[in-house]
C-alpha cells in the first residue's frame, strides 16, 4: 500500500479494523474503507464508494489468511470453511464487484496474492493449500476470460513472509508464530511483497507478469529452509 501510494497511486485501503485503517490513512494519504470481504453488503458498499469517486485502474486482492495446521485426518471443518470463505469466496466477491469497471477502464489490472501453498502440499497445510489452490485456479481462469477485455491478471505467490499476524492467527500464539521464522536469516517482509506488487502494476499495461513466485533465499523450497542456531 505504501509502495503504491509512494509511486503515485491513489489507494483505497480496505480491511475490517477501522482504527488501523485510520492510522494508515493518516500516514500515507490512502482512502480508508472498512469492509469485510466475506460480507456481500460490505463489498457492495465498498464498490459503491470507489465507483462513485470515478472508478479504478487496478484491484489488489490481498486479504486472506490461514487457520490451523492440522492433518487432513484431524482438520477442523470450520477452519477449512473459514479459509475458503475469505481466500476464495471473498476474493470472488470483490473481483465480481469491480470487474465491470475494470473492463470499462480499457486497461484494467487485477492482482491476486496467492501463495506457494497454492501448488505445494505440506503436512498440516491441506486446508490452506486447498483454499489457495482454489484462488490460484480462479486467477488463471480469470486471465483467460478477461484478456479480451484487456484486463491484465497478475498473480504474486509468496513463500515465507514474516508479517505481524499471519502465523499468530494460524497457530494461535505469538510463541508458536515465532518458531515459524526461528533462525531464518531473512524471511520476506510485507514491504518486499509490496515492492513486487508495485513493480508489476507500474509496468506498462501490455506486460503481464502473470505468475510471480517469490521466496526468501533461505527457503529454497517449501521443505528446505535454512535455519541457523535454531
Ligand atoms: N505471511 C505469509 O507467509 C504469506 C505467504 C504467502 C501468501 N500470503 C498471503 O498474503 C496475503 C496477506 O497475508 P499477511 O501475511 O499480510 O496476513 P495478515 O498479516 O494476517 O494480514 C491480512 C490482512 O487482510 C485483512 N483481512 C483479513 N480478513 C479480511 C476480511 N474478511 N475482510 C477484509 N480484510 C480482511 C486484515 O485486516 P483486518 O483483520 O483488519 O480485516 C489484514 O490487513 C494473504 O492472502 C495470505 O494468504 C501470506
Amino acid at each position: 500500500m505504501r509502495a503504491l501510494a509512494g509511486s503515485g497511486w491513489t489507494v483505497y485501503a480496505v480491511a475490517r479494523r477501522a482504527e488501523r485503517l485510520a492510522a494508515l490513512a493518516e500516514e500515507t494519504g490512502a482512502v480508508p474503507v472498512a469492509a469485510d470481504i466475506t460480507s456481500q453488503a460490505d463489498v457492495d458498499a465498498l464498490a459503491g464508494r470507489v465507483l462513485a469517486d470515478g472508478g479504478l485502474d487496478a484491484l489488489v486482492n490481498n486479504a486472506g489468511g490461514a487457520w490451523g495446521m492440522d492433518s487432513v485426518a484431524d482438520g477442523s471443518v470450520e477452519d477449512w470453511a473459514r479459509m475458503y470463505e475469505v481466500n476464495v469466496l471473498g476474493t470472488l466477491r470483490v473481483t465480481q464487484a469491480f470487474l465491470p469497471a475494470l473492463r470499462g477502464n480499457g486497461q484494467g489490472s487485477v492482482l491476486m496474492l496467492t501463495s506457494t501453498a497454492a501448488f505445494t502440499a505440506y503436512e498440516g497445510g491441506a486446508g490452506y493449500c486447498a483454499a489457495k489452490a482454489g484462488e490460484e485456479l480462479m486467477t488463471r481462469t480469470l486471465r483467460l476470460e478477461e484478456a479480451e477485455h484487456n484486463v491484465r491478471v497478475i498473480e504474486v505467490c509468496p513463500g515465507m513472509v514474516k508479517t505481524d499476524e499471519f502465523s499468530r492467527n494460524r497457530l494461535g500464539s505469538e510463541e508458536a508464530a515465532e518458531k515459524v521464522y526461528a533462525g531464518v536469516a531473512k524471511p520476506l517482509t510485507a514491504e518486499d511483497v509490496a515492492d513486487v506488487i508495485a513493480y508489476s502494476l507500474n509496468l506498462p499495461h501490455h506486460i503481464n507478469l502473470d505468475q510471480i513466485v517469490m521466496r526468501p533465499v533461505a527457503q529454497a523450497a517449501q521443505h528446505k529452509v535454512i535455519r541457523r542456531g535454531a
